[in-house]
């Protein structure tokens, strides 16, 4: 099959099997920030927002994101012009082997868009379902409490 998808603003035509999901189009595709963690809706590790909202790729058929508008996390910002959530992360030590971070960047993302000032339930509740094996969850609470803070202050 092939189909258009409209991947961080920009349009591609992308052939993928049928029966793919939208976690193996993204890889194949050369997207590969989204990263293939348990591939059953459990880790959030493939999460990416789709129309504005956060999916987890891996349970999303490539077929129904045709069309759509796919946000990955190099979407919101690069190396040289990172967004203020990337750099909170890097800032705080809560990117160790940062298999969990494009998942959890997105996940803060998508509550900061909703809630500049959440508070440490807000949070943990907001990224419950990504999993992170490395940092025991402090310094990326940290991480989205700096990001918040620094978009209160700048906008
Ligand atoms: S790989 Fe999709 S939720 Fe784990
Ligand atoms: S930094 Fe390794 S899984 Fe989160």
């Amino acid at each position: 099959m092939e189909g258009t998808f409209t991947i961080n603003g920009k349009e591609r035509k992308l052939s993928f099997d049928t029966r793919a999901t939208l976690l193996d189009l993204l890889r194949h595709g050369g997207y590969t920030e989204v990263k293939k963690g348990c591939g059953e809706g459990e880790c959030g590790s493939c999460v990416v927002l789709m129309d504005g909202k956060l999916v987890n790729s891996c349970q999303v058929f490539a077929a129904s994101a045709m069309g759509r508008k796919i946000l990955t996390v190099r979407g919101i910002g690069t190396l040289h012009d990172p967004h203020p959530i990337q750099s909170a992360f890097v800032e705080t030590g809560a990117v160790q082997c940062g298999f969990c971070t494009p998942g959890m960047i997105l996940g803060t993302y998508y509550l900061l868009a909703r809630n500049r000032d959440p508070g440490e339930d807000e949070i943990r509740r907001a990224l419950d379902g990504n999993l992170c094996r490395c940092t025991g969850y402090v310094k990326i609470i940290e991480a989205v409490k700096l990001a918040a803070k620094r978009i209160r202050v700048n906008g």
